[in-house]
């Protein structure tokens, strides 16, 4: 089996972050979230890998390289445009060939990994394709299945009305069926070739689809709040360490790692939390949940569940940081000069909330 991470797109969702970064490169406890699909797939057995890369393909490249450090071969297959999840299947046809494979959505974290899924499609030798489906909260923003018994009946995409709360999750597994599925359908509304659509035909086609509820949890990091939640649940099994500095006048509570060349001064860090490689927090307050990547550092300031991605700088932020994803170089400071005001400098789509 050969295995499909699709890597390219537009993460409006995600904008500013990725008008600079790839969404698949956002660490989630300091390791991109792309990182854990390529492990989750080479603990799964499949180390023939195709990753889709669009506009941020040399980033990419660069956090990736060939695969060697994962264990696995490594093909980057470029997209010219985000022209849909099927799109990217289509044009993997010259790497898949014949094969089964697994495709996997580069942005999707599942905590279990996908050794047992790709077991069970390799066992199942007659099914076409499984897909994976989990109850959500907000089915109108994934694509979503409606069964019928055991039976699924229909795949729509975004329903305005959903007639069930199961979303597609972003695993698939597929044998070469799905390429005719994909060459008959046509674009949607929005312009893309639909992965729902695909997966439709296959279903009218009597081709054998099945489906399996996933149990464990499984997150679609899109939006900022799933990024954040992404980052929580994954904090809450880190495996405590110390590997830099601590100092006396500090406290460390919980599930805390502080990486080698990080510095601890006069601070509490209340885990689950992550202290990259070469931070220094100094006479600040490091919660629960709060991932903070290398270089990073926090003088006299308070955060709280949130991202702070590579060489940024908060100091003397009177209010406590809550909820936040921090670019990476981005200064967060307070200034105690005249006139009383805020002064900023923010990409396009920012968004910031004072109080
Ligand atoms: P999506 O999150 O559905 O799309 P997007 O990344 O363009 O984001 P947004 O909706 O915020 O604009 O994509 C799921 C994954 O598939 C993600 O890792 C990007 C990837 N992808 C491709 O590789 N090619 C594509 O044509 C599309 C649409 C997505």
């Amino acid at each position: 089996m050969k295995a499909l991470v699709l890597s390219g797109g537009r993460a409006t969702r995600l904008r500013p972050i990725t008008y600079t970064s790839a969404k698949q490169l956002v660490p989630v406890a300091n390791k991109p979230i792309l990182f854990y699909a390529l492990e989750s797939i080479r603990d799964a057995g499949i180390t023939d890998i195709g990753i889709i890369v669009g506009h941020t393909a040399e980033e990419i490249k660069a956090a990736v390289g060939n695969g060697e450090k994962f264990g696995v071969n490594v093909t980057y297959i470029p997209q010219e445009a985000p022209l849909g999840l099927a799109h990217a299947v289509k044009i993997a046809q010259p790497f898949i060939k014949d094969d089964r494979f697994v495709m996997f959505l580069g942005d999707n974290l599942i905590k279990e990994g996908i050794t047992h899924i790709v077991q069970k499609f390799r066992e199942d030798k007659d099914a076409d394709a499984h897909i994976m489906l989990a109850k959500v909260k907000n089915p109108q923003e994934f694509g979503v299945a409606e069964l019928n018994g055991d039976r699924v009946l229909r795949l729509v995409e975004k329903p305005k009305e959903p007639k069930s709360d199961l979303a597609l999750v972003g695993v698939y597994l597929f044998d070469s069926k799905i390429f005719e599925a994909i060459n008959a359908i046509k674009p949607s509304a929005r312009g893309e070739l639909e992965i729902t659509d695909a997966i439709q035909y296959l279903i009218e086609k009597d081709y054998i689809v099945r489906h399996y509820l996933i149990t464990g949890w499984w997150k679609d990091t899109g939006k900022l709040e799933d990024m954040l939640e992404a980052n929580r649940l994954v904090l809450e099994s880190i495996e405590p360490k110390i590997e830099g500095s601590v100092d006396e006048a500090s406290t460390i509570y919980g599930r805390v790692v502080v990486e080698k060349g990080a510095q601890v001064v006069g601070s509490v860090v209340r885990g689950p939390a992550i202290i990259g490689q070469g931070c220094h927090i100094e006479n600040s307050y490091v919660g629960p949940f709060t991932s903070v990547c290398n270089r990073v550092t926090i003088t006299s300031s308070e955060v709280e569940h949130s991202i702070i991605l590579e060489d940024s700088c908060i100091k003397g932020i009177g209010a406590r940081i809550e909820d936040s994803l921090i670019g990476k170089n981005v200064t967060v400071s307070k200034d105690n000069g005249k006139p009383k005001a805020y002064r900023l400098m923010l990409g396009d789509n920012s968004n910031v909330s004072v109080i």
